[in-house]
C-alpha cells in the first residue's frame, strides 16, 4: 500500500502540507514532461476504471479529470448532469453512486450541489471518492491547482497578499484555497465582496470564535489591486441564490476592465486568477483584459494545470504515485461518541437542607439541577419529558447560591436514569448542569457531563444546504465537538458549518 493508495480526496482538510507539496511537486513533474507524458505514461492506469459522476454542470472539472485518466489510460465513464440519467426521476446520490460503483468504478469523481455530498459518499463506498466541488462548501482538487500555479507564477506559497474578490459566500473554491493557503506563513487575505456575499465565519474565525488576523474584510477593488500579488476573482454563484431580488442586487457589481488595472498600477508580477468559467453577461472579468493585460491575466494557464493536478491526484489515490512521500501524514483525528463525565463531590449535608430536601426529595431517580433559567423549558422539550413513562418535573424560576446563574431550572424524573443521547443534549443545551442520581433517597452520584468528541443524529444541521438535510438520502447528522464550554462549539460532519448554541443557531433533529 502506497502512501496515498485508497484515499479520498473530500477537503483540503484531510491532507498535511507535506502531502501537498508532494502533490504539487508530482503536478510539476508531469507538467514539464509536457505533450510527451502521454506516451510515457500510458498504460499506467491501464486496468483502472474512473467515473465521472457530475450531478451538476462543469466544463474545466469534469474534463481534465476525463483528460487526465484518458492520458493514463483508464477507463472512464460516467454522466455530466442529470440529463439522461434517472436523477431525472428522483434518483438518489446514494442509489446513482451504488450503480457506478457495481458497475465496476475503481474511484469516482464527483460533483454535486448538496454541501458535504463528496464526504456522505466517502462514509459508503470504500473506493476513493475525489471531489470535484460540493455545493458551497469545498472544491479541493482545484485548490490543487490553484496552490501549483501560484508557486509556478510567484516561486512560493509563503508571505503573499491575496485578495479574493466576488461570491465568497457561495463561492467553494475561495472556502477551499483560503484554508490551504493559511498553511503557509505570511500570507494576509483581503476579501472584497459584495455585503450580501461574505465569506462564512468557518473561513474567517478561529475555533474561538474570533476573527482571524490575517483576514481583513469589507474592502473595495481599488483597496486592492495595487497591493496583492495574487487577486483571485470568483464568479457569482447565482445558480445557488435562490432569491430574485438578490441575485439581481449581487450581479455585475464588481468588475477588473482595463480602466481599473490602468489606474490601480497593479505589482508587476500580480496575476489575475479565476477558477472559471467566468459569467459572460455579467463578467466579473471584463472580457478584453486576457487580450489588454497578458501579463496578468492567467486565468487560461491556471486552468490548463487543472490536467497536471488531477493527473497526480488520480495516480497518488491508485497507489502509483506515492512512495517515496517521506513527510508528515495526516491522520483522522481519534474521536470518540462516548459521554464521559466528571464526578462531583457529595457533601455530607446533600439532601438535609430545605432546600436541598426540594431538590433531591425522591426516592429513586435522576435529578439535573443548575439548569440556567432561560434553557429549562428547551431542555425538558429536548429531552420529550411529556413523552416519558415516568412521573417527571420541571422547576422554574428557582433561586440559586450560584450567583453569575440568576435564577435556574430543575428537572426530576422518577425511576430512570439517563440515555447517552439525553446526556448529550444536557451537555449541548446546558454544559454546566449537574446530574445527580438518587436511590433509596440518597444522591449515589453526582457528576457533569462532558460533550463527547462526535455527536451523532441528534442536532438538526442549520445549513439548508447540508447533505445531511437532504430528505432523499440517509445521512444522519454528526458533529464534531470543537469547545464544550461555556457553551458547546460544534462543527457538521459533511459540511463543516460551525454550530455556537451561545448564539442560539442549534436546533434538534426532528425526532
Ligand atoms: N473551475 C471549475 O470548477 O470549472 P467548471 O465548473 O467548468 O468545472
Amino acid at each position: 500500500m502506497t502512501h496515498f493508495e485508497g484515499r479520498d480526496f473530500v477537503s483540503i482538510d484531510h491532507f498535511t502540507t507535506d502531502e501537498i507539496l508532494y502533490l504539487l511537486d508530482g503536478a510539476k513533474k508531469y507538467k514539464e514532461m509536457g505533450k510527451g507524458a502521454a506516451g510515457t505514461l500510458r498504460e499506467k492506469l491501464g486496468d483502472r476504471s474512473v467515473a465521472l459522476a457530475f450531478f451538476e454542470d462543469s466544463t474545466r472539472t469534469r474534463l481534465s479529470s476525463e483528460r487526465a485518466a484518458e492520458i493514463l489510460d483508464a477507463h472512464v465513464f460516467g454522466f455530466a448532469g442529470p440529463e439522461g440519467t434517472s436523477l431525472k426521476k428522483n434518483e438518489s446520490i446514494h442509489h446513482t453512486l451504488e450503480m457506478l460503483w457495481q458497475y465496476g468504478a475503481e474511484a469516482i469523481v464527483m460533483r454535486n450541489n448538496w454541501d458535504g455530498a463528496a464526504q456522505y459518499a466517502a462514509d459508503r463506498f470504500e473506493i476513493p471518492i475525489i471531489n470535484a466541488g460540493d455545493g458551497k462548501h469545498e472544491h479541493p482538487t482545484q485548490t490543487v491547482l490553484d496552490l501549483f500555479t501560484i508557486k509556478e507564477t510567484q516561486g512560493r506559497l509563503d508571505n503573499l497578499k491575496i485578495a479574493m474578490v466576488g461570491d465568497l459566500k457561495y463561492g467553494r473554491t475561495v472556502h477551499s484555497l483560503i484554508k490551504a493557503m493559511r498553511r503557509w506563513e505570511g500570507n494576509t487575505f483581503y476579501l472584497v465582496n459584495p455585503p450580501q456575499l461574505q465569506m462564512p465565519s468557518e473561513y474567517t474565525t478561529s475555533q474561538d470564535g474570533n476573527e482571524r488576523g490575517d483576514v481583513f474584510t469589507g474592502l473595495s477593488l481599488e483597496n486592492v489591486l495595487n497591493i496583492c500579488d495574487i487577486v483571485y476573482v470568483t464568479r457569482v454563484q447565482k445558480e445557488r441564490i435562490e432569491d430574485e431580488r438578490e441575485r439581481k442586487e449581487v450581479l455585475g457589481k464588481l468588475q477588473i476592465n482595463p480602466p481599473l488595472l490602468e489606474q490601480a498600477k497593479p505589482k508587476k508580477n500580480m496575476k489575475l486568477l479565476h477558477p472559471l468559467p467566468i459569467d459572460a453577461d455579467n463578467p466579473e472579468i471584463e472580457k478584453s483584459v486576457y487580450r489588454t493585460n497578458p501579463q496578468q491575466a492567467y486565468f487560461f494557464q491556471q486552468a490548463g494545470n487543472g490536467i497536471y493536478a488531477r493527473m497526480m491526484i488520480l495516480l497518488s489515490v491508485f497507489g502509483l504515485e506515492g512512495k517515496d512521500f517521506s513527510g508528515k501524514a495526516y491522520k483522522t483525528p481519534e474521536r470518540s461518541d462516548k459521554n464521559s463525565f466528571i464526578e462531583l463531590p457529595i457533601s455530607a449535608s446533600a439532601g438535609k437542607s430545605d432546600e436541598e430536601r426540594m431538590i433531591y426529595s425522591l426516592h429513586n431517580g435522576t435529578v439535573i439541577d443548575h439548569i440556567p433559567d432561560d434553557r429549562g423549558y428547551m431542555l425538558a422539550q429536548a429531552l420529550q419529558l411529556d413523552r416519558l413513562p415516568v412521573p417527571t418535573i420541571l422547576a422554574r424560576g428557582l433561586s440559586t447560591k450560584r450567583n453569575e446563574m440568576g435564577r435556574k431550572s430543575l428537572i426530576k424524573m422518577v425511576n430512570r436514569a439517563l440515555t447517552p443521547e439525553e446526556l448529550n443534549t444536557i451537555g449541548i443545551i446546558c454544559p454546566d448542569s449537574t446530574v445527580s442520581i438518587i436511590i433509596e433517597g440518597k444522591v449515589s452520584q453526582k457528576y457533569k457531563v462532558q460533550l463527547p468528541d462526535v455527536v451523532a443524529g441528534l442536532l438538526q444541521c442549520q445549513n439548508i444546504g447540508c447533505v445531511s438535510n437532504n430528505p432523499r438520502e440517509d445521512a444522519p447528522s454528526r458533529f464534531y465537538t470543537l469547545a464544550r464550554s461555556p457553551a458547546a462549539l460544534l462543527s457538521c460532519h459533511y459540511c463543516d458549518t460551525l454550530h455556537a448554541f451561545n448564539k442560539g443557531n442549534i436546533k434538534l433533529q426532528p425526532r
